[in-house]
């Protein structure tokens, strides 16, 4: 692995963990809590603490990097040249708001398009999942297997709310019926930490954002399993996607059901 790699592997673990501790420190205190584009898309005062914070290390450390961030404390970004990195201060803001669990904390970084580490902290459990390209997916230092290559009746279906509610989804729900199960978290990043870890065999979601998707398309890359949006191109990291993460065998049949 390239020195550079490790040594800014180990720089982003210092930073997750001095930053996640403040965030679980302050998660019994009073939020401010604002509205952006509609009532169930909120931002509170520790996304913006935490995307900021993340801003101000990166750009003393990593001066010439770019940053895409949620909160829009970083950079436009209109191509992937150069190295990017992608910030989701708290990916589950609703949870974090009215559960005070069920969230991450999640970063990328990209070098020319291609993914190079990401990382997803489940901050409440304490465990962060990470990977490095061509290193695999750990999760607290502990390297994960690559899950057995499940079919959709084999295993449990993850999906995202707008998919149950809008009716021009229909025939998207109707895949579920070909599962054992469907589940619902409220935060792609620990979805796709499920799909890694082969505790569901697919989580199909609409209109994430670059920041949503960027750390677990790495996890995809690095097991084996695949990452697509729901025309089988590959994902765009500059633009909302309709995305499916899953093993092999269901990817292949969700394709087949949702075109
Ligand atoms: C949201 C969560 C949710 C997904 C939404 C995302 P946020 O992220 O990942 O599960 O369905 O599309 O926007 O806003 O809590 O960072
Ligand atoms: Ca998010
Ligand atoms: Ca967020």
């Amino acid at each position: 692995m390239p020195e550079n790699f490790t040594s800014r592997d180990k720089t982003i673990k210092k930073w997750i963990d001095e930053i996640s501790r403040v965030v679980l420190n302050n998660i019994d205190s009073q939020l401010e809590i604002e509205q952006k584009t509609a009532p169930n898309d909120l931002v509170t005062n520790m996304d913006k603490w935490v995307e900021k914070e993340l801003v101000k290390k990166i750009r003393t450390t990593f001066p010439s990097d770019r940053i895409l961030g949620e909160e829009g404390f970083g950079d436009a970004i209109e191509d992937m040249n150069g190295t990017v990195w992608f910030i989701d201060p708290i990916d589950g803001t609703l949870n974090f708001i009215l559960q005070n669990e069920n969230f991450a904390l999640m970063l990328a970084v990209y070098e020319d398009g291609i993914a190079i580490q990401s990382y997803i902290f489940d901050v409440t459990l304490n465990r962060l999942y990470s990977a490095i390209k061509g290193e695999g997916v750990s999760c607290n230092g502990q390297r994960l297997p690559e899950p057995y290559d499940a079919a959709l009746e084999e295993g449990i279906l993850a999906t995202n709310s707008s998919i149950m509610i809008e009716e021009k989804y229909d025939h998207i729900r109707k895949i579920a019926k070909e599962s054992l199960g469907l589940r619902l978290v409220g935060s792609a990043g620990l979805e796709s930490v499920e799909v890694a870890k082969g505790s569901i065999v697919a989580y199909i979601a609409t209109n994430l954002k670059p920041w949503d998707v960027a750390p677990g398309l790495l996890f995809m890359q690095e097991l084996g399993l695949k990452a697509t949006q729901f025309n089988n191109e590959p994902l765009d990291l500059l633009n909302n996607n309709n995305i499916i993460f899953a093993t092999n065998k269901a990817h292949e049949e969700i394709i087949k059901l949702i075109n």
